[in-house]
């Protein structure tokens, strides 16, 4: 058996230590950030588990798992504090609360196309959860031939004081579509690349994301037609 624990700091000890950095610093402003994360964190848990069950229940009636894998992140506080200051709002506890919804994210990727339907209208469909927002870049693919679906959900998070709505980004895409996204991540922050290979990859990477788009459609009439009973 394997014990994890997620090292998650002491909200008292880690106050006192950011108070010696800051001076006098609202602590509470800090403090209610904290408890956020964690129950950030507790939501991404929850939908964890949600996405699991799916997967098991739809290889057990189709014999196919919707879900090849899914990975889970918490956004770094620093990556946070760039991220409010792009928005262009200085660190404080209700402008992280009201502007970023990514702090748990998950990624799913999926099998094959439809499955990415699959899975957002099983899980959308539950009665505890909220879409809060969608953003389609697999009809609309980004200019740099990015494809993938962006959710952001809320789920209940029951606290000790009771329930609490609590948003967590889901990206559901292909394993052709991850396998793009990946490499092109590199690209764009490879930083010692020659402006003119970048250019040249950046425009062979466009193409190749309708080209895998194709394939994967190509290979979802096969294994439909190999579902048929
Ligand atoms: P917020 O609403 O502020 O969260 O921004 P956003 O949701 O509009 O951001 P967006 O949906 O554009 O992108 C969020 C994430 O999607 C990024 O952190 C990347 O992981 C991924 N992403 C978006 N665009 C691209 C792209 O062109 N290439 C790659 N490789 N990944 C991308
Ligand atoms: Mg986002």
């Amino acid at each position: 058996m394997i014990l994890q624990r997620d090292n998650l700091p002491n909200i008292d000890q880690i106050s006192e230590e950011m108070s010696h950095v800051l001076g006098d610093y609202d602590t509470t402003e800090l403090r209610q950030f904290f408890v956020y994360y964690q129950q950030c964190q507790a939501g991404a848990k929850e939908f964890g588990t949600k996405l699991e069950n799916l997967d098991s229940e739809f290889e057990m009636l189709d014999n196919h798992n919707p879900i090849h894998h899914m990975e889970t992140r918490m956004k770094s506080p620093r990556s946070l504090i760039r991220k409010l200051a792009k928005k262009g709002h200085a660190f404080s506890f209700d402008a992280i609360k009201n502007n970023i919804f990514d702090i748990a994210g998950i990624r799913v990727i999926t099998n094959y196309l439809d499955d990415i339907n699959t899975v957002e209208s099983a899980l959308t469909k539950q009665s505890d959860v909220t879409l809060l927002k969608r953003k389609d870049y697999i009809s609309h693919p980004k200019p740099s031939g990015y494809r993938s679906l962006h959710l952001v959900v809320s789920v209940p998070v029951f606290r000790a004081n009771g329930p609490v709505a609590t948003p967590v980004e889901i990206q559901l895409r292909t394993v052709g579509m991850d396998m793009w996204a990946s490499l092109e991540h590199k690209l764009r922050y490879k930083t010692d690349v020659k402006k003119a290979k970048v250019e040249q990859f950046s425009d062979q990477l466009k193409n190749y994301s309708s080209e895998l788009n194709q394939i994967e459609t190509n290979m979802q009439h096969i294994f439909n037609h190999l579902q048929e009973k």
